[in-house]
């Protein structure tokens, strides 16, 4: 498919026939049509995934949408960060074509979705443990952003490798014809992975969330130096977590890189990658980082 250098004013649309419509006049003009799905509250993380998407794409389009299915009865979905004109703006410094920004009637008509996707696989572990539902939740929502743009790639973050892995498996299991695009986690200069969610921390909390980068720094100079236990490496992790007394370790994994199962052994021909998830003060943060191999 061509690439077109063609570009105007960003547009937004609110329903599934206009982001349809935008998309089908692109595809007319033989543009690669790239999505990058986002919550808002956009920060750098997300404008590297829409200049990767813009990179590759023709028309870059990203969604906004908070979506409810994804968070569980007692998680933060009414408080969750809404900034939308500093995410236009974002979105346009990063050459985005078309931001979808549906409400929640627009997406479930009908109520909540009584139609799931379920990966299970992958899903009931880790993320899937601690927040029940919220893989199935975010399936649907992706596989209906899928249906709805047809784009021909889709571009993620890696800081969410588990939703990462979950949106893959769906994509191979399901046949879905998009070329799921992994991009790298954007850090601040002290090593905490950018999140909507640290909007939540005050300058205590702040301080603190580097433990999470931290931990993984240590975990994986570990395996560098020689450590090919798996079990050492997680003690390693919950160590380092459990010293910083604002931070309250939720779970802190060793688990092959592709299923997600937990790890034995760490290094060479190994594809291991280390997964917290950790409480600071409001925020639940997570990150990850894949060993030395
Ligand atoms: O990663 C996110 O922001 C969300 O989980 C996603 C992929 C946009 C689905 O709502």
């Amino acid at each position: 498919m061509v690439k077109s250098t063609t570009s105007g004013p960003i547009q937004t649309r609110a329903t599934i026939a206009g982001v349809r419509e935008a998309v089908a006049l692109a595809r007319r003009e033989g543009r690669t049509i790239g999505l990058v799905p986002t919550m808002g509250a956009l920060h750098a993380g997300h404008l590297r995934l829409v200049e990767e998407a813009r990179a590759a794409s023709g028309l870059v389009v990203v969604s906004i949408f908070v979506n409810p299915t994804q968070f569980g009865p007692n998680e933060d979905f009414k408080r969750y960060p809404r900034t939308p004109d500093a995410d236009l703006a974002l979105c346009e410094a990063g050459g985005a074509g078309v931001v979808f920004a549906p409400e929640v009637e627009e997406m479930y008509p009908n109520g909540p979705s009584t139609t799931f996707v379920e990966v299970p696989s992958l899903s009931d572990r880790l993320e899937g443990a601690s927040r029940p539902g919220h893989f199935r939740g975010v399936a649907t929502v992706v596989l209906k952003l899928f249906t709805i743009v047809q784009p021909d790639l889709a571009f993620f973050g890696a800081k969410d490798y588990q939703q990462l892995q979950v949106i893959r498996r769906m994509v191979a299991d399901l046949d879905v014809p998009v070329d799921v695009r992994a991009v790298a986690t954007v850090r601040e200069p002290d090593g905490l992975a950018m999140s909507s969610r640290n909007r939540y921390l005050d300058a205590d909390h702040r301080r603190a969330a580097v433990v999470l980068s931290k931990a993984l720094g240590l975990a994986s100079e570990a395996v560098r130096e020689g450590e090919r236990h798996a079990d050492r490496v997680r003690q390693i992790l919950r160590d380092s977590i459990e010293s910083e007394p604002l931070a309250r370790l939720d779970y802190a994994e060793v688990a092959d890189a592709d299923t997600l199962e937990p790890a034995v052994e760490v290094g060479p021909g190994r594809r291991a990658v280390a997964l917290i998830a950790a409480r600071v003060g409001p925020a639940r943060l997570i990150d990850n980082a894949v060993l030395p191999g």
